[in-house]
């Protein structure tokens, strides 16, 4: 005979939420004697007991059973051995609902905390090397075509905003995470005179559910983490590219730390960028996390069902993805150097400076647009001379307007990023503020969970 018990099974990895179980249990179960619902000497006798499990599992001494198909049911089983009878009072007024839920909230609240200082000390070294090659100009892109010049700090610190941004999900996502199931039974609530408020300071929530419903089929919080990680991972998968990109022979901006590189099997000259592909790699997968609990969540009926017990391993898979990454970045990050020369010589490449150009002509007077057709016929004639616009005579400018001026030989990439001298622009003076307000916001920990 076929055996299908397997099917159901979730041990094998829901057992990662054993503190958090152990914990809520040991809370209730304090509860339910405070309350006169339990005996002193029962809840005395579960308390040890929890505490003797948990030191089994601590240990890796503890038998897990497949066929008692849970954690719960596995933590509870093995109490009963342990202590006997008093065993079977812990699931008083309590149903698995509201504990898988209660596990889930404890977890999430745990790793938010991890996720937010992983990105923290992302942002440390990205001030860092905002730091380190403060005044640096770099070419910058738009349609990867290089543009305008600016500072390689003002690069970095674009990112520092995007994570900044992850940052305040996440602080949301755990506002709405703090909330304590606990007490909403299996699915109407309980008819034990149980203290909830009592349960919630106990355990550190902010407040209890409003409906027990709700409570036991509710999977947002697990969604708000997973949008959150989703669109973090998008952002690591971008400043990856970015490594991709700016580590090849083609770019040559920057040199990975060894540690961060790997050599390839067949090409001896090779230093892939394997960590930063990794990221930009592992980003589908917290996609599909995200996507597998929104579609798992679609239709499902009040109240609890069991489909919710798919809720897990996609979390814990992007979790671990997430946390993985958060972990490589702040020292791979650290470890890389920017080649100063090639950037700023490329950076003074006079095409990077046509705006300025134009921007010249319009101080002279003329009206942008104008400027905008000048400088455009200037390019097309130096591209084809195979000349940069610094080679040109005076002659040669006042062939293409007369506005032209001795003065137009002091546009460099310095004076282009220093002309970008308002709120959120590349001026050297604008990025310094930017970077002392990114480390004030380092320092103060208002921000951290
Ligand atoms: N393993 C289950 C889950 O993760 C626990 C709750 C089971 N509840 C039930 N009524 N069968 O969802």
């Amino acid at each position: 005979m076929t055996d299908y018990s397997n099917f159901t099974v979730s041990i094998h990895y829901d057992r990662r939420l054993y503190r958090h179980d152990i914990t809520g249990s040991i809370a209730h179960a304090r509860m339910l004697s405070k309350q006169g619902i339990i005996s002193e000497e029962d809840a005395g006798l579960i308390i040890d007991g929890l505490g003797k499990v948990r030191q089994e599992i601590l240990e890796d001494k503890f038998p897990w059973d497949a066929s008692l198909e849970d954690l719960h049911m596995n933590i509870e089983s093995r109490l009963h051995t342990l202590i006997g009878p008093a065993a079977g009072r812990l699931h008083t007024g309590r149903s698995r609902n509201d504990q898988v839920s209660l596990d889930m909230r404890l977890y999430t609240k745990e790793v938010l905390k991890e996720t937010v200082q992983g990105l923290r000390a992302t942002q440390r070294s990205l001030v860092g090397l905002a730091s380190r090659y403060q005044n640096v100009i770099m070419p910058g892109y738009t349609h990867l075509q290089r543009a305008q010049p600016v500072l390689f700090a003002h690069h970095m610190l674009a990112y520092f905003q995007m994570f900044q941004r992850d940052i305040d999900r996440f602080r949301d996502c755990y506002r709405r995470t703090d909330v304590l199931p606990l007490g909403s039974g299996a699915l109407a609530g309980v008819t034990y005179p149980t203290d909830r408020e009592h349960l919630a300071q106990e355990l550190g929530f902010r407040e209890i559910s409003a409906n027990s419903m709700d409570a036991v089929s509710d999977r947002d919080f697990l969604l708000d983490y997973l949008a959150a990680a989703a669109t973090c991972m998008m952002h690591m998968s971008r400043i990856s590219e970015e490594i991709v990109l700016w580590s090849s022979r083609e770019f040559q901006f920057i040199r990975l730390s060894e540690e961060f590189t790997t050599g390839s099997s067949i090409m001896p000259q090779k230093r892939n960028p394997d960590f930063a592909e990794l990221s930009r790699g592992k980003t589908g997968r917290v996609y599909g996390d995200l996507m597998g609990l929104l579609t798992v969540m679609k239709g499902l009926p009040l109240t609890y069902n069991r489909d919710l017990q798919e809720d897990k391993e996609g979390f814990f898979d992007a979790v671990d993805t997430l946390l993985a990454t958060l972990q490589v970045y702040p020292d791979m990050l650290k470890g890389l150097t920017l080649d100063e020369d090639r950037v700023s010589s490329l950076a003074g490449e006079s095409f990077m400076l046509a705006t300025d150009l134009a921007d010249y002509l319009v101080d002279k007077g003329m009206p942008f647009r104008e400027a905008y057709g000048v400088v455009k016929e200037l390019c097309r004639h130096c591209e084809t001379q195979g000349q940069e616009l610094q080679d040109l005579t005076m002659d040669e400018y006042h062939r293409f307007s007369a506005s032209f001026d001795q003065d137009v030989y002091s546009i460099t990439a310095e004076s282009s990023a220093a002309a970008r001298d308002n709120p959120g622009g590349t001026a050297p003076n604008r990025v310094a503020d930017e970077l002392g307000r990114a480390k004030e916001l380092l320092e103060s920990t208002a921000n951290d969970l």
